[in-house]
């Protein structure tokens, strides 16, 4: 049995993808400081893949502790790099605490992967790396762009860190997955995203209007250059971007030279915000309050991924519509709520 360390593997996408592990056979070691993410999240990847990961909890930016960690575990195939902090309003605020979380928590695993000749790693990136695209679709050719926020440019410093790692190794292969927008949960309703305070996120935001946690949605923007006047994403199963990262690791592991791939992970079709609203509106029987209001401070009009790459290399690709997506988070939101 392969083993794989996943870091961050008690938060949302972590979750999701050590499922889609333990599914596929894989042994998983779970790390995470659980700042973001609670212990019980490990009885109920049990609970659904009768099969219970191990765990440590541990802060990546702690070197000595993740050294240790490391020392006491032997042939790890590879790791699959959750862990991050992830709200762009709070990075913002507090880019200091973003910069230190994200990138030291790399350098402490990429010290660790050199110390034990760890040959594989997926590192979870994001299509903010592309800032604000002026071509679409966009693909991995795509330039780099001007991220605004702190958490973007995390995301553009891990991955260019791991490029440099790679280079100056002659046996180290690494992905750098760059989801567009990840949302949904697993079709039980039993795992999902789990947003402190009020969601910034169009997904969480509906769910919770719908169940009445929030008086209103306000769509930000109705004077876009979109067919519906709404800005347009590439929305994508979260069970889908765990199947990537699957595939992501058994392509590593068979992959022979040195290398960083960059892949987009999306379902190369964009939706507009009155879409997705429409969708969750057909999926839950509800009828969403919404408004239309001014545009969001740094939103793009369009984003959308070119995901030919993804499909070559991998093998992989979504399965999931829009109205799964809806569906499925609508079923989390009411199990967190007690609805019926
Ligand atoms: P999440 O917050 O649900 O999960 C992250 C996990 O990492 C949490 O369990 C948290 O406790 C843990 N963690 C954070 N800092 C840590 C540290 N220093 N040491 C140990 N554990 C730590 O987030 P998610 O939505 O599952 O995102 C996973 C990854 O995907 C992140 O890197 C995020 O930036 C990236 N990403 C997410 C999205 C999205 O829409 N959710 C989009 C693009 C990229
Ligand atoms: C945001 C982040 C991005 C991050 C991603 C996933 C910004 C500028 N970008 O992307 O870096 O990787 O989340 O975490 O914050 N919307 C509404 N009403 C709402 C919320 C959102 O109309 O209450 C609209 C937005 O204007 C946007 C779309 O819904 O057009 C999607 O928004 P969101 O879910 O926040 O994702 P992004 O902005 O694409």
């Amino acid at each position: 049995m392969k083993k794989i360390i996943v870091t961050g593997g008690t938060g949302y996408i972590g979750s999701h993808t050590v499922i889609e592990l333990l599914n596929n056979d894989y042994e998983v070691h779970i790390i995470d400081n659980l700042s973001n993410s609670d212990i019980s999240m490990l009885d109920r990847i049990e609970k659904i893949t009768q099969k219970r990961p191990s765990f440590t909890q541990l802060d990546l930016r702690d070197k000595t502790e993740v050294i240790s960690f490391f020392n006491g575990i032997s042939n790890i195939e590879g790791i699959i790099h959750f862990a991050a902090l992830k709200s762009v309003g709070e990075s913002v605020k507090m880019p200091v605490k973003y910069y230190e979380n994200n990138v030291m928590g790399l350098c402490s695993l990429l010290e660790a992967i050199e110390l034990n000749d760890i040959p594989n790693l997926v590192f979870s990136s994001s299509a903010t790396v592309y800032g604000s695209p002026k071509n679409l679709p966009v693909t991995e050719k795509s330039p780099i762009g001007y991220t605004p926020s702190p958490y973007g440019a995390t995301k553009q410093m891990c991955e260019r860190i791991i490029e440099d790692f790679t280079y100056s190794k002659s046996n180290f292969k690494a992905m750098s997955l760059r989801y567009f927008n990840p949302i949904g949960a697993h079709d039980n309703g039993l795992i999902g995203e789990l947003p402190t305070g009020i969601p910034n996120n169009l997904m969480p935001y509906i769910t919770q209007t719908g169940a009445g946690v929030r008086n209103q949605l306000s769509v930000f923007g109705s004077d876009y250059n979109t067919p519906d006047g709404t800005a347009i994403r590439d929305y994508i199963h979260v069970s889908d971007v765990a199947s990537a990262h699957v595939h992501a690791i058994d392509f590593l592991t068979n992959y022979g030279e040195s290398k960083h791939f960059k892949v987009n992970i999306g379902t190369g079709t964009g939706l507009s915000v009155l879409e997705v609203i429409k969708s969750f509106e057909k999926t839950s029987g509800i009828k969403l309050n919404y408004i239309l209001t001014d545009r969001r401070e740094g939103d793009v009009e369009a984003v959308y991924a070119n995901v030919t790459y993804a499909q070559n290399l991998l093998n992989w690709k979504a399965k999931y519509g829009i109205d799964q997506m809806t569906k499925s988070a609508w079923l989390w939101e009411k199990a967190m709520r007690n609805i019926n």
